[in-house]
Order: structure tokens, then sequence, then C-alpha cells
């Protein structure tokens, strides 16, 4: 038995989950970890909330509340819904708790104290409006490396290279827009380019060789561009407090003190053997392994700067594996937060309430392990209906009647059963679930356990137990309890394969053929004998139907709200996203006089409106525009009813190209204001009187 310590990304707590995140880290570190435990081995699965860093505060800026406030609301939310999804998470915990902020503080203390930091007084970008240094993700720019516009401070998305700001081309504050000037301040730097070149280190990168293609790639394109020295601690006041004296209004790099969440959830876990999951022990071989689970934006982080920090605090074993998984796109676009282009687990487990394993079943069936990929609903709902419906759950439920119609339900005989007829086939599928499992090939391993019910669903077809089975005929009796006996037993052992990717649908499975929780395990010589079951099989139900077919009314209604949604941030113009981050948003690039005299805009009357059905943020809209009378659809339902907006005198784009929104046809568009906190209000001409049709220049 070995021990294992599996960790998942720490969310960021300053949004609800999305299936990108599932796919990403979530359901394969689920995987992985339901399958060790499926072994028998020692697993801790741990994870918690990301609750430092910018994105917080800049969400707290958004909403007018605190960050704490923030990630109050969103731990929470996160951590019940993991929950229902069936992420087994050993402990989750949060990196706001004290025990955190203790564990962090002491790792750095350890650092500093054993001299490894350098530290500097440099020029760090200030922003002289918001009176604030503009760490990471205040503060954007031109990427040197790919020469992506919208890099960050720290990070740029676009080829993962990890930045300081002062690297980034025409860097811009997030805060107001403007141009940053330098200013001095006093860091403490890890010198990464140096603990790159010791012995420990270029041992340690021995293990790249044998990870996932995809994270020894940008591993290795790292090193050889060789690494810098990168700061460990912020001008921030939001964050662990740098444990020095004189460092008021400085907190540790969120990235220094994230990857201690690990070590400091575990401990809150299990305060007094925490290190037998983090520690090197007296013999090499057994010493825990360390496996991070991630998206590929966070490599650079997990593969090489926290096992930089273990190695020079000492005592760590450094991970064994971080299998990344690359980038999940939703209907054809990016997954985007701030443009609302995502499926939410929280909306998702209360529109498909007891449907969890289906999501589990496409995600990973869909899963990004080698490169991006894409979620359809479409494609969703064809596989649930035609591979878990129609392959797995067909399988059992012909098996389920069958032994119900010719049995009762009960199978028990004291004859002897002939082995099984497919033994040999079980036994190959078996290794090779085994191999893909520990390869992190999670599609591969769950595509496997599906091939047990392909066996039956074809062995059912040639044996025909419905044409055979003659009541007054022994023979046949015998013939068709032993077909289904194999059957079943085939069932018992697709259910146990299939418990790290369907958990709900294999406990029903196997309470149904009262398998013994002891035996739903994998030994090392494969199954675990079940035969003890199968001779005790009594079924007492008259069906058993693992999945609900998903309708086409189901995906057309996730389909529109999905473009209802993204509908409002077009029609609120493309800066809502950008007024979504910032408090006033930066001036957009040059336009020419010629372009703007392109668009009509007029003065209109509000003649009519109403809701828009099943929507929250649309109203209908009926216009005199001076022109003609026609309909506009508009976003603002949520800050106007439409009984107090009629005689409204508005200004409108009256030549935008027509639209279909939710059905109807929409030509032009309204003209709102709208502030930091994302509220409208109509623009209306002033005096002299103006009437409709008059123009705006
Ligand atoms: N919060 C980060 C993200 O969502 C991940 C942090 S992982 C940890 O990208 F290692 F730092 F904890
Ligand atoms: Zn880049």
């Amino acid at each position: 038995m070995s021990r294992y310590l599996i960790t998942a990304a720490l969310p960021y707590a300053n949004g609800p989950v999305h299936i990108g995140h599932l796919a990403g880290c979530y359901i394969p570190a689920d995987t992985y970890s339901r399958y060790l435990r499926l072994k028998g081995e020692d697993v801790k699965f741990i994870c918690g909330s990301d609750e430092h860093g910018v994105p917080i505060t800049i969400k707290a800026r958004q909403l007018g509340i605190t960050p704490q406030q923030v990630v109050d609301k969103y731990h929470q939310m996160m951590k019940s819904s993991f929950e229902k999804l069936g992420i087994s998470f050993d402990h989750y915990s949060r990196t706001s708790s004290p025990i955190h902020h203790q564990t962090a503080s002491d790792f750095f203390k350890t650092l500093y104290d054993k001299g490894v930091f350098i530290e500097e007084t440099t020029e760090q970008f200030y922003d002289e409006e918001a009176k604030q240094f503009l760490a990471d993700r205040y503060i954007t720019g031109t990427c040197p490396r790919c020469n992506n516009p919208n890099a960050y401070g720290d990070q740029c998305e676009n080829c993962g290279a990890s930045l300081n700001p002062t690297d980034l081309i025409n860097p811009k504050s997030k805060l107001s827009g403007n141009t940053p000037v330098l200013r001095p301040t006093k860091n403490w730097f890890l010198p990464m380019g140096e603990i790159q070149k010791t012995k420990e280190f270029q041992e340690y990168i021995k293990r790249f060789d044998n990870w996932k293609p995809n994270i020894k790639g940008q591993c290795s394109s790292w090193l050889n561009e060789g690494l810098h020295p990168r700061a460990m601690t912020r001008d921030l006041d939001w964050g662990v407090k740098v444990p020095l004296p004189n460092t008021e209004g400085k907190v540790l790099y969120v990235w220094f003190d994230a990857p201690i969440g690990y070590i400091s959830a575990t401990k809150e876990f299990l305060p007094n053997n925490w290190k037998d999951y983090w520690q090197k022990q007296n013999k090499e071989e057994e010493n825990p392994k360390l496996i991070h689970f991630i998206g590929k934006d966070n490599i650079v982080f997990h593969a090489i700067i926290f096992p930089m920090m273990l190695m020079q605090h000492g005592g760590f074993v450094l991970p064994d594996n971080v299998p990344a998984n690359e980038f999940l796109n939703l209907e054809g676009d990016k997954i985007s937060t701030s443009r609302n282009w995502a499926v939410w687990l929280h909306e998702y487990l209360e529109d498909f309430p007891g449907r969890e394993d289906e999501l589990r079943y496409v995600l990973t069936s869909i899963a990004p392990e080698t490169k991006d990929s894409e979620f359809t609903w479409k494609d969703f709902q064809a596989r649930v209906n035609n591979e878990l419906g129609a392959i797995v759950g067909n399988f059992v439920n012909r098996v389920v009647v069958l032994s119900n119609k010719y049995f009762k339900g009960n199978l028990t005989t004291d004859r002897e059963i002939a082995a099984s007829p497919f033994e040999n086939e079980l036994k190959k599928l078996l290794q090779s679930y085994t191999k893909a499992m520990e390869n992190f090939q999670f599609r591969d391993a769950q595509s496997i356990a599906m091939d047990f019910a392909r066996i039956g669903n074809k062995y059912l077809t040639e044996c025909e137990p419905w044409k055979k089975y003659k009541a007054d005929d022994v023979t046949s009796v015998n013939q068709t309890r032993e077909v289904l006996i194999h059957c079943l037993s085939l069932v018992s052992k697709m259910a146990v394969l299939f418990q790290p990717f369907l958990p709900n649908a294999s406990a029903k499975m196997l309470d149904m053929l009262k398998v013994d929780s002891e035996k739903r395990k994998l030994t090392k010589n494969g199954f675990e004998d079940n035969k003890i079951s199968l001779n005790n099989i009594i079924l007492n139900i008259d069906s058993l139907i693992l999945f609900q077919k998903i309708e086409d009314a189901d995906i057309e209604k996730q389909i529109q709200k999905l473009h209802d949604k993204k509908v409002m941030n077009t029609e609120q113009n493309q800066q809502a996203e950008v007024v979504s981050e910032t408090t006033i948003a930066p001036q957009l690039a040059e336009t020419t006089f010629d372009d703007f005299s392109k668009m009509d805009i007029r003065v209109a009357t509000i003649l009519e409106a109403e809701r828009v059905p099943k929507t929250d943020k649309l109203l209908k809209l009926l216009l005199d525009t001076g022109i003609d009378k026609r309909t506009v659809v508009s976003g603002i339902a949520a800050w106007y009813d439409p009984e107090k907006i009629i005689g409204q005198k508005v200004v409108m784009l009256a030549n935008l190209a027509p639209r279909k929104i939710k059905g109807i046809e929409s030509k032009g568009m309204i003209l709102m204001a709208q502030n930091d906190k994302g509220e409208l209000s109509f623009i209306t001409p002033s005096k002299p009187q103006m009437d409709n049709g008059n123009t705006v220049k």
C-alpha cells in the first residue's frame, strides 16, 4: 500500500465553478482519487478555496463589498456544489483560515531565516490616481513572448509565460486605465535562476520525463529560457501579512501562499499525522506520493515554483506528477466568466437534479487531456442518451427485467455454474483499464468500463433468452438462469470499474446486487471474488433505470439560456466586459469621424414595453423613431419596469443590422449609460425640445 496526497487546484473564490474548471482538474482528480481508493491505497484528497490575490480584490471593488464578503460567498457556494457533484475531497479548506495564515507565514519565515530570498528595492508600477501599487492582475499589457495584448502582470494566459509586471509592453493600470509610473519598493525575491542550477533541482526535473507531454514541453521551454528571480511579496493589503518588521502594507504573493494551502488544509484535517502525507520518510520507498491536478495555466507554479519552495524549506517530498489538462471550450467559443459564457455547476445541479453522473460522464468523455476540446449541449444529449442510456443503462435494465420476468428476481441455485464466458476478455480489459488510469488517461479508462456493457449487450443478443426460455423445459430454464447470472456478474464488475466515474449509478448497481461494501474493490489479482453476492442475489425491483433520457427541450432551454446571457453583454455593448473588471473603462482604440458618421443615432420614444417571457433581463419595446415604428429588444429589465417607461425619450442606434433575440426581430439598439456597478440609465435629450427622428451628431 502506498500513501498518496492528491490535490486539485484551489479555485479562486471570486466566482462560481463552471464546467471548464471541472473538466480541467476537479473531475480528473476525483476520478483518480476514487481509483486509488478502489485499489485500497491510502489516499488523502485535498482542496480548498484560494481566497487571496488580485482576482478577489478586483471582484470586491466591482461589487462594492469587502474581499472577505466576496470569499465568504463563493467559498460556500463552491464547497456545496462540489459536494453535490460527488467530488470526494477528504478535506476542503480555505486560505483565509487562521491555520493557513500561520502555516504560510511560518513557511515564509523559514525560507527567510535560511537566507533563501534576495531582498531588493526595485521600481514597481504604481497608479497615482488609485494610489496603489499594481501587482499581478491589476496591470495588463502586451506579452513580450507572444504579443498577446491582454497579458497580466504575472502571467500571459495565451502562451503560459510567467511574467513580472515590468516585462509587459505598454502596461496599463486596470484600476484607472492610466499608464502607471514606477516607484521604488522593497520586496523579497525567490532566486529561481540560482535554484535552477542546484543539484537537487536538476535531480528533480528528471521526473518530467514521465509526465504528460504537454507539461513536459512547457516546463522544458521555461527551463531552457532560464529562470529569473521572482518577487514572493506584494504591496497589497489583502493576503497573508509579511512576517517581518516594518512591512506594513505588504503581503505574501498569492502564488506563494496558495499552494501552501494544500499543506495547511492537510494540517487542519490531520493535525497529528499530516506529515505522513507531506514529508520524507525514513525509507525512500515509504515516501508519500504528491500529485497535483491542475489546468494548464497553473503549470509553472506547480511544476517549478512550488517545488522550489518545498525544496528550499526542506523535509518535504516533491511532486510525483502534475497531470495538467488543456482548456475546454463551450459551443464554439472560449469559456469566459466576464462574458458570462459558461455552464455553471450550481445552475446545472439545479436544472438537472439527480443527473450528476451524466455530467461527470460527458466531461470525462471530452476531457481536454492532450489538447483543447469542446462541450456542446447537443453532444451532451447524444452522449447521455446514445452511450450511457443506450449501452450501460439498457444492458443493466435488460438483465433486471429478464431476471424478474423469469425468476421473480431470485436466481439462487445449487447447480454448478459454468465459468464466465468472458473471463479472458475481461482480464485484458481490466489490464488496459488499470494502465489507462495509472497514466491519467481517464477518457480511455471510462470507455473500457463501457466495453463491459457492450460485451453484455452482445451476449444477450446472441443468447436470446427471450426466445429460448420455456417455463416447462428444465434445460431451457437452467440455461437462461446461467446466462443471467453471467450477465449479473458482468454488471457487478462493470459497476466496480465505473465507481471512479459514475459514483451514483455504480452504487445503485452494487446495492441492487447486494455486493458487500468491502467487496467493491480491486485487488492485486483483479476483481474481488464476488461469487457470494451473486449467489445471494435477490432482486426486488421491477426495473432499474439508471439514466433518464435528456429531451430536446432540456437542451434547447440550456442553449437559449447561454445565448440570452451573451445577448445581454453585446446589448450593453462591448465595453461591458471591461467595465465589469475595472472601475472606469479605459479609453478604446482611436476611431475616425468617418466611422462615427456611419452610425445613425436618433431620438425616439418608447410607445410600448413588455417583458420577454422566460427571461429576466429582456424587454420588448415598440419605438417611435420618427421614421417608423419598430421593435427593439433591450436588456434593461433589471433596471426598468416596463409599465414605467412608456413615453420615455431615448437615444438609439437605428441602423444596427437587425438581429433575432429570443425569436423576436430587434431592429436597432437603445444607447444606455452604464456605471461601474453595471447599472444602466437612459440617455435622454434635455432642452430644447427634441422630436422623434432628430439625429445625434
Ligand atoms: N487559484 C488558482 C487558479 O484558479 C489556482 C491556485 S492553485 C494553488 O488559477 F496551488 F495555488 F493552490
Ligand atoms: Zn504570451
